[in-house]
């Protein structure tokens, strides 16, 4: 059995300027173009292989391969961390983040009918893992 990760490490990723393309685009309070985080799932040690984790990138600079560059930075420091899943929750109604992580390999796992609560509505959540670690189990 992998050995026990640490339960409530967090790390977070910011995007340099100069990865980002296009720098001129991005000028004081605008500076970042984008951030990757994790940390943990659930506040119980029976999750601690388990990270939660989300990525936004600047509005004028997607679709250039930002949020791509982050997570597969983000990705082996949670591999090297021991981590197994990381899980992402979506919008049910957000095509781009699904297409975005479906193209990171993430896969649609869950949808939990009307779990969020935005703008005066109950959105469904999507749920989405990647493997880490190989699955376990086929
Ligand atoms: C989702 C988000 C992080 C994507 O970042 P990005 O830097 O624009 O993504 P990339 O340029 O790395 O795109 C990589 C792939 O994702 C997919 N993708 C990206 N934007 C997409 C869109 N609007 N619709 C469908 N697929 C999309 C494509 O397959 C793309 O590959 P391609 O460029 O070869 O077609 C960004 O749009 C964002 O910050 N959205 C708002 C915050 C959010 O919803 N975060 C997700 C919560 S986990």
């Amino acid at each position: 059995m992998a050995a026990k990760p640490s339960c409530a490490e967090i790390s977070v990723l910011v995007a340099a300027s100069e990865t980002a393309g296009n720098d001129s685009q991005l000028t004081g309070e605008r500076s970042i173009p984008g951030f990757a985080s994790f940390g943990e799932f659930r506040a119980w040690p029976g999750y601690c292989f388990t990270v939660e984790g989300t990525v936004h990138v600047h509005s004028s600079l997607r679709g250039q391969g930002v949020g791509t560059a982050l997570l597969q930075e983000l990705a082996p420091r949670a591999r090297s961390m021991g981590k197994h899943v990381p899980v992402a929750g979506v919008d049910a109604g957000n095509d781009s983040s699904l297409g975005f992580l479906e193209s990171f390999g993430f896969e649609r796992v869950a949808r939990l009918r009307e779990a969020g609560y935005k703008f005066d509505r109950f959105p469904d959540l999507v749920f989405l893992l990647f493997w880490l670690t190989p699955p376990t189990r086929p």
